[in-house]
């Protein structure tokens, strides 16, 4: 496949290299085979070090570097995201500058950008982690196996979308294969979910599965030991109860673990009567 570097900026160049880098493409081929044994190293030709076409001699590529300046670029992206996100004064235009933003990878593989589902004015706000196959397709958080379990374990409870909650997740596009989110899609979708949590302003938060609560939480704990203990959140000048609870992706495989679920719900519908929500 022909990709033209030309009309590029150079932070989409070094992300692309990372892509190719994450698909596991460390090497590149030529239309024409190459005597790799008659091969001496290439002269430094003049457009070599030439920032304008950091692909043109890839093959030789230094890798690592390839890597620095996509991280570079990460952090970079997240600024960016940043101050878009803190222009944005509701939820309907912070869902607008998400769905125009290109410079997340995961945004070119996902078929929808998967903003948010339930009561917007509601107190209760559900973070996941990103969406799956299903929810990719039909643009909404948790359709598929794992929302009609979440659905059944807040109904257990009192609650519905409809009227009493709030659902998201911590990235809106969908990881190709469902894959684990790289640490820099996660950190270049934090400043959004980090401003929907601010113009949502929830009164309760509940994290779904170790990717959220490590993200808000700020925390490596995984999510066996964060479970079932109150943290909180600072939101402005408060402090928001936030409950971490396994996820209902594992909580399919893993059924035995419903029962520990059960008793965080139980707290969580014991906290709500005394936040009188
Ligand atoms: N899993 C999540 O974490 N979020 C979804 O929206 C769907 C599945």
């Amino acid at each position: 496949m022909e990709y033209s570097t030309e009309n590029m900026e150079n932070k989409d160049i070094a992300s692309l290299l990372q892509w190719y880098l994450d698909s596991g493409v460390d090497e590149t081929t030529d239309d024409e085979t190459l005597d790799w044994f008659a091969l001496s190293p290439r002269p430094a030709s003049k457009n070599a070090s030439s920032s304008n076409s950091p692909t043109s001699n890839f093959p030789t590529a230094n890798l690592a570097a390839a890597k620095a300046a996509a991280a570079i670029s990460v952090e970079q992206i997240a600024k960016k995201a940043e101050q878009l996100a803190s222009g944005c004064n509701n939820l309907s235009e912070l869902n607008e500058v998400i769905k125009s933003f290109e410079d997340c990878r995961l945004k070119k593989t996902a078929t929808h950008t998967v903003f948010a589902d339930g009561n917007p004015d509601s107190n209760i706000m559900i973070i996941g982690e990103a969406p799956g196959v299903d929810e990719d397709r039909q643009g909404i958080p948790f359709v598929g196996e794992n929302g009609m379990l979440l659905d059944k374990m807040f109904k257990a409870i009192g609650l519905n979308r409809e009227q009493h909650i709030y659902i998201t997740n911590i990235l809106p596009w969908r990881p190709p294969g469902n894959r684990i989110p790289t640490d820099e899609e996660t950190s270049i979708c934090l400043p959004f979910i980090k401003r929907h949590i601010e113009l949502f302003n929830p009164k309760l938060i509940i994290l779904l599965g170790g990717i959220s609560a490590k993200s808000l939480l700020k925390t490596d704990m995984g999510i066996t030991r964060l479970r079932g203990k109150w943290k909180e959140y600072d939101l402005k000048e408060s402090q928001v109860p936030v409950m971490p609870l396994f996820h209902p992706q594992y909580l399919l495989k893993q059924p035995k673990a419903k029962k520990d679920t059960w008793a965080d719900l139980l707290d969580i519908k014991a906290r709500i009567e005394e936040l009188s929500l």
